[in-house]
């Protein structure tokens, strides 16, 4: 069915981005100044919007855009993308954002701080610029608080003298954060703040039209399933749920040896796949939340009972961590980990009510079947083994 599936994927940034011409031209106007007096400016940017707003391709496409710009300017500007919820720490981002400069330089056991002073001392020695993006932002904000823009905005504030080397672009998911940032730090932001709306039906069909052209057989998608695709995901906004329903619909079209993708397909994939539970929400789950998400699932798959105890499900956690060789996590760690896949929509928490005996917090899955994501996390910790 599928001539590239690789161009569905989740990380294929394609190289237009319909209906984001204007936010790439709002990009490109504020980083005039570091383009033209490069080392004078340096710029930040906050960008918020809904999931599936096309924040993370148009920004990734603009740091390419800007390398190519800062050549043919005659320096050199090194775009660095980081995802701030799967970089879990200060830590973890800095050392992305050097293994970015490929240094080369071995960094084993160092402190955060050494690590921020190797970053500035090799694009000085080196005569690099840096356009670093945090993405979702708002998440780690809201884990770590504020130390990370103020290490790396510090450097960019505090020598006024010295060459400004560092630009940031921050992405964050709505509502806005700020009511967590310094004042000051939330202020400069607003200043350059580039909103994006959630895109509309009419959009969305554009979007589909023009990924389908790319990835699926000429004539293998009516536009009738377009169309329905464009109308259930309208209602987010959510350009990547509309590919992922393209794409499970696909899948569901080649389970029946069927050449053309009908709109009964895409009936069919929706069952499983909710804006919340999708393939790339899961894979930025650490490895020991999958292994928690998977014991619910094992519990709740053949249980008459609609919620688990969380004393069960830390019971079943053990067990699954054993499978795997894991040491399980402490009980405060597993607890932090169920109120994250609440947040995220995953699972759903309560009170026991009437009829029970003392009051325990019974954890749901309300949202696809327990076999479905048992599966699905199930390829995916097979797949990385390793990790925190
Ligand atoms: N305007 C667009 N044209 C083509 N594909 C798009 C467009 N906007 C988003 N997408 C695709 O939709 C998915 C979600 O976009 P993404 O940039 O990750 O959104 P966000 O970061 O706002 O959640 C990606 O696969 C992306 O390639
Ligand atoms: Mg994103």
């Amino acid at each position: 069915m599928f001539i590239d599936e690789a161009k569905l994927s989740i990380d294929y940034v394609p190289p237009n981005l319909p209906h984001r011409e204007e936010h790439l031209r709002k990009l490109t106007q504020l980083f005039r100044g570091v383009i033209e007096a490069p080392g004078r400016f340096s710029q930040k940017v906050l960008i918020l919007g809904d999931t599936g707003s096309g924040k993370t391709s148009v920004t990734k496409l603009f740091g390419k855009l800007l390398t190519e710009i800062a050549k043919s300017h005659g320096f050199n500007l090194v775009y660095v993308h980081v995802n701030a919820r799967r970089e879990r720490t200060e830590y973890m981002i800095l050392n992305k954002i050097l293994a970015a400069l490929q240094t080369g330089i071995p960094l084993r056991g160092l402190s955060t701080q050494e690590l921020l002073s190797i970053v500035l001392e090799f694009i000085e020695t080196h005569n690099l610029y840096l356009l670093i993006t945090l993405d979702e932002l708002g998440v780690f904000l809201k884990r770590r608080g504020e130390e990370l823009l103020y290490l790396l905005s510090r450097t960019v504030d505090d020598q006024l003298n010295a060459q400004q080397r560092i630009s940031l672009i921050g992405i964050s998911r709505n509502p806005l954060f700020g009511y967590i940032l310094d004042p000051s730090t939330w202020s400069t932001l607003q200043k350059n703040m580039i909103q994006f709306n959630r895109y509309n039906p009419l959009q969305l069909r554009d979007i589909l039209n023009f990924r389908i052209k790319a990835a699926v057989l000429d004539g293998a998608v009516p536009p009738s399933t377009i169309d329905l695709i464009a109308d259930i995901a309208g209602a987010s906004g959510d350009a990547r749920y509309a590919l992922e329903l393209l794409y499970n619909a696909g899948k569901v079209a080649d389970e029946k040896g069927v050449l053309r993708i009908l709109p009964e397909y895409v009936r069919s994939a929706k069952a499983f796949i909710t804006p919340e539970i999708r393939r790339e929400v899961l894979l930025d789950l650490s490895f020991h939340q999958k292994l928690l998400l998977l014991a619910v699932c094992r519990l709740l798959k053949p249980s008459e009972d609609a919620y688990v105890t969380t004393g069960a499900l830390e019971a079943r956690y053990g067990l699954v961590s054993e499978e795997y060789n894991q040491t399980p996590r402490s009980h405060t760690q597993v607890w932090a980990y169920i109120q994250e896949l609440v947040g995220l929509g995953i699972l759903t928490s309560k009170i026991s009510g009437i009829g029970q005996r003392g009051k325990t917090t019974l954890i749901g899955l309300p949202d696809i079947p327990a076999a479905v994501l048992e599966n699905e996390l199930e390829l995916q910790i097979e797949k990385s083994k390793v990790g925190g």
